[in-house]
């Protein structure tokens, strides 16, 4: 298609300003808020803590800071990624169980922070990113950002102070959705990307291949809980993130492509 252009071609990549831009593309030209809100069926349930905070509207903006986000490859690829993204999200903020009403993979983005933290998730030893006294690095937001190791680097590249504010990512929803399009789209050695790894553009290392990481689904999972939930038999939240993935591929019209589970897989 011949995309006609009248402005300069000027992409605001800096997440850290209020405004990201992105002339070019719309994450909205493939997922309409009508479509949202049919994966996302209780989000705004009176019984879900989440209720009106995960908004559409802040999705969209939020994802204009991540331009290559569902937006990289074929309009296959492009669909099967934010499926992708939405699954590991609702699998995250679940408020789903299995004779909840509409099944359980219609309760996605029900939760919008970890509801009885085992720790603060602080990291003491990482010198880089050090926790601020009384602090909790628990998990919040779609992606349910956690440890000073995530919020430090996340706030620095998002323009928030992630280390003494970590609140404001279950506070302020454009700023939650950003955090987790943060984590999806950056490389933290050895881990790939999120993203890289389901538009096809992962190598695996020698020692991914020794491990079993190949590409797919289960990879993803690997990726962002892959310490707690791989490398062992029938986990049941590597299924409900499976369940997710297929319910919404189906919406989306998209093969779920191979390797949807991480059970052979090493953690990184
Ligand atoms: C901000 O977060 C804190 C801690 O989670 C919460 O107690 C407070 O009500 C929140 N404020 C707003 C405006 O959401
Ligand atoms: C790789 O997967 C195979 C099964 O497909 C398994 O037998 C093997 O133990 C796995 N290797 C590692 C390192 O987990």
């Amino acid at each position: 298609m011949v995309r006609r252009c009248c402005f300069l071609p000027l992409v605001v990549l800096a997440c850290n300003l209020t405004i990201c831009t992105s002339w070019a593309f719309s994450i909205s030209s493939i997922l309409s808020k009508e479509l949202f809100h049919s994966i996302f069926l209780h989000k705004d349930d009176a019984a879900c803590p989440a209720k009106d905070f995960f908004t559409y509207e802040s999705f969209v903006q939020a994802s204009r800071c991540f331009p290559s986000f569902g937006n990289t490859g074929n309009l296959a690829t492009r669909k099967r990624e934010i499926a992708a993204f939405l699954a590991q999200i609702s699998h995250e903020t679940t408020g789903g169980w299995a004779t909840a009403p509409d099944g359980p993979y219609a309760w996605g983005l029900c939760f919008k922070e970890e509801v009885s933290p085992q720790s603060d998730y602080c990291d003491s030893t990482n010198t880089r990113w050090p926790c601020s006294p009384g602090k909790s690095y628990k998990g919040r937001g779609p992606i349910q950002l956690s440890w000073n190791y995530n919020y430090g680097p996340a706030g620095r590249a998002l323009g928030f102070d992630g280390l003494h504010n970590p609140e404001i990512v279950s506070n302020n929803s454009v700023i939650s959705w950003k955090t987790a399009l943060w984590f999806w789209m950056t490389e933290q050695k050895p881990k790939p990307s999120c993203h890289n790894v389901i538009i096809g553009r992962y190598l695996p290392t020698k020692q991914d291949v020794a491990a079993n990481r190949t590409v797919g689904f289960g990879l993803l999972t690997n990726i962002i809980n892959g310490g707690l939930e791989c490398g062992i038999p029938t986990d049941a939240r590597v299924y409900d993130r499976i369940g997710y993935f297929q319910r919404y591929a189906n919406i989306f019209s998209v093969d779920t492509g191979p390797n949807l589970d991480c059970q052979y897989q090493k953690p990184f």
